[in-house]
């Protein structure tokens, strides 16, 4: 782990990093496919998909045999576990994998729950995306009262000073999102996680949409927990937990018998997807390339993902303020979250509009989905709904009209990507 963790500003060649993703060379109807919808999921590069099937090619075994291929996919799995560790800040048997966040937090959630009962509290946020909402919700059968951290609902931040209010000595576990998949606020979690542990509560921190974009130190953060899913990241479709050993040593998780008492395994149920998990060493060994290509001189894996997220930053925020900038002067949209500039290191790319104009009688041509049609026909992927932020859109109350449409940049996507949208918006919408 090197000492310090700040490295100069650093440049993304983004011709060398989009040559390294075969999906982006696609066309739809002969425009090029532009992947604006990198929060519902991240295209990979082409190291992503050797490491798959090269495992399935060549070893493709269950683990713990006496034979080499067994014995390969032993060392595959320890190989990962210490690509997340180097990925996140942690030790290798803090990590847990999984069929995807979604499963891992309900899991956790059964764990943590079997302790907890009447006058126990659990706080979530009104910001948060379902998966890390419903699994402590489901801890009310068992007596549990669950708070809300409200919005301030003119920027889509949350009200810390209301979050602050609802910890108390009955507080058990605090719920965050490290950034918001709607809106992309990033939230104070460090910040917060303190307030937890202040109350004696522990902290579960969703960086599923936070993943793509910034880098993630759960030493720095000092959270108890924190899930990812590497398909956000570039990588196959899984999910990743971190929990802090003493955690995943004394909660009990529920296993067949048969499955070892040894953390972190006691934790992975049943057989593992093994050729995704070969997928995220490659994932992760993509963004230290990124890093090692921008800052040659980064000592170890982790400098080099540390450096690959600060040329990712440098250049996701021009491509955002350019994006926000251009929809700013088509007056017919509305943005949602925060829109002041000088904020913006508050907030992912990742950006909610909606029509305004009609908007008590809003016509079909301008719903969120209508709107994602016609950009998709133009080889603009862009998504519409409430991708799982239900309790945002009601509480926004945009849930019955169909949502917000939402445009997400991660670092593959370029300046003509951006240039490309704004104008087929104009065009679309007239402006
Ligand atoms: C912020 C956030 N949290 C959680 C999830 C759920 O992740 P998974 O699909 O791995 O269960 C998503 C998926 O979109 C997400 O964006």
């Amino acid at each position: 782990m090197p000492t310090t963790e700040t490295a100069p500003t650093l440049a993304l060649d983004i011709h060398r990093v989009r040559a390294q993703f075969p999906s982006l060379a696609q066309t739809v109807n002969g425009h090029p496919a532009a992947f604006l919808d990198g929060p519902g999921g991240t295209q990979v590069p082409q190291r992503v998909i050797d490491a798959i099937s090269d495992y399935l090619r060549r070893d493709n075994a269950n683990t713990g045999g006496a034979y080499a291929t067994s014995r390969n996919t032993d060392a595959m799995l320890a190989e990962a576990r210490a690509a997340m560790a180097d990925f996140l800040n942690c030790g290798a048997d803090e990590i847990v994998f999984g069929p995807n966040m979604t499963t891992l937090t309900y899991a956790m959630s059964r764990a943590i729950g079997r302790d907890l009962g009447p006058g126990d509290e659990i706080l979530v946020t009104r910001l948060d995306h379902d998966a890390n909402v419903t699994p402590w919700l489901a801890l009310e059968e068992k007596g549990v009262t669950i708070r809300w951290a409200e919005i301030h609902e003119e920027n889509c931040t949350l009200d810390l000073a209301d979050l602050a209010s609802k910890i108390n000595d009955r507080t058990k576990l605090v719920a965050v999102g490290y950034a918001s998949n709607a809106v992309g606020t990033i939230n104070p979690v460090k910040a917060i996680i303190q307030l937890a542990h202040a109350a004696g509560a522990l902290a579960y921190v969703d960086a599923v949409h936070y993943g793509p974009h910034g880098l993630i130190d759960v030493a720095a953060l000092d959270c108890d927990f924190l899930v990812c899913s590497t398909y956000k990241f570039f990588g196959p479709h899984m999910g990743v937990l971190f929990g802090k050993r003493e955690h995943l040593q004394r909660l009990r998780p529920y296993k067949v018998r048969p499955l070892t008492d040894a953390v972190p395994n006691r934790w992975e149920w049943g057989t593992l997807n093994h050729e995704c998990i070969a997928g995220i060493t490659a994932c992760v060994d993509y963004l230290a390339d990124l890093g090692r290509h921008a800052h040659p001189q980064a000592p170890g894996r982790r400098a080099a993902i540390v450096a690959a997220f600060e040329a990712i930053h440098t250049y996701e925020h021009g491509l955002m303020e350019r994006l926000i900038a251009g929809l700013n002067k088509i007056p017919t949209l509305k943005l949602y979250g925060i829109t002041d500039p000088a904020r913006f290191e508050e907030r992912c790319p990742t950006i909610a509009l909606r029509v305004v104009i009609q908007e008590a009688n809003q016509t079909a041509s301008q719903t969120p989905l209508a709107l994602a049609t016609k950009l998709g026909d133009r080889g603009l992927f862009t998504w519409d709904g409430n991708y799982y932020a239900l309790n945002l859109t009601e509480r926004l109350d945009v849930e019955k009209t169909g949502g917000f449409l939402r445009i997400g940049l991660v670092h593959y996507n370029t300046v003509e990507e951006v240039d490309r949208l704004l104008a087929a918006l104009e065009d679309i919408l007239g402006s």
